[in-house]
């Protein structure tokens, strides 16, 4: 039997996709190439809940998984006191992650659970110029609030920073703010951090060109206060603003 050399590529392709394939699940199953020295002794000593493992595995920026990991093992060593809050929080994602890392905190929840509002658009320019009313409108309370079901979540649904009150009395040791906007970001900094521990963090998502919204709110909070603010690598370019512990 003659093989011709249209079947002899046909065979080279498939096994090159076999291949490919084979590599992908394998890459997706036990690939630890970005998991920090840290990460991977605390695995070995089953610090990490099942849960957080799979999320990691499955979570696409490493580097801002890893931030936001780093900080909250900080938190809990430095015996930092105070609850975790998010302002944008969509469906829960990151807010879901955070909790893994760290459930025995309060967690506070601030989002329209609605998308975007008029008046916070018509100042944007940037990818944020783009949006609508429906970017972000595809989630609801009740989805994430059974998505999101630990005791420890408390919601504040509606525009911020009109919900920031009902929570007037709350200490924060880590506020993640991915609110996409200038005025919720500009708003939530200034709220956030005069309510935030000695040695509290806040991690402020898509500090970069496209964001000029959330760059300008950045820049213009840094000049008020002494800490420097130290940006990240992760692919969006978050930025972390710390509250000096008392000495
Ligand atoms: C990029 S999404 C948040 C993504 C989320 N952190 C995650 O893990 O998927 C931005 C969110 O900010 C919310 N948001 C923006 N401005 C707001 C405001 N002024 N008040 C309440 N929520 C706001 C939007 O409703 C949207 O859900």
């Amino acid at each position: 039997m003659s093989i011709s050399l249209f079947q002899i590529v046909q065979y080279v392709l498939v096994a090159v996709l076999l291949l490919y394939l084979l590599y992908y699940v394998y890459t997706l199953l036990f690939d630890k190439k970005y998991q920090p020295r840290a990460w991977k002794e605390a695995l070995k000593n089953g610090r990490i809940s099942n849960e957080l493992t799979k999320a990691e595995r499955k979570y696409p920026d490493k580097i801002r998984f890893f931030h936001f990991w780093f900080q909250v093992e900080r938190l809990k060593r430095n015996k930092v006191e105070g609850a975790f809050a998010e302002l944008g929080v969509y469906k829960g994602d990151s807010a879901r992650i955070l909790h893994l890392m760290d459930s025995s905190r309060d967690f506070h929840l601030f989002d329209t659970f609605e998308g975007f509002t008029e008046k916070d658009l018509e100042s944007e320019s940037g990818k944020a110029a783009t949006y609508n009313r429906h970017n972000f409108a595809d989630t609801s309370l009740e989805t994430v609030k059974q998505r999101l079901n630990s005791p420890r979540f408390i919601f504040h649904p509606g525009h911020f920073p009109e919900t920031a009150e009902e929570a007037e009395n709350e200490r924060f040791a880590l506020v993640s703010m991915d609110a996409d906007l200038y005025l919720p970001t500009k708003a939530g900094l200034e709220l956030f951090y005069q309510r935030l521990s000695p040695g509290g963090v806040i991690i402020v998502h898509d500090y970069n060109p496209d964001w000029p919204g959330i760059v300008k709110a950045v820049d213009e909070f840094a000049e008020t206060i002494p800490e420097p603010i130290v940006p990240l690598a992760d692919l969006d370019n978050s930025v972390m603003i710390f509250k000096a512990k008392a000495v």
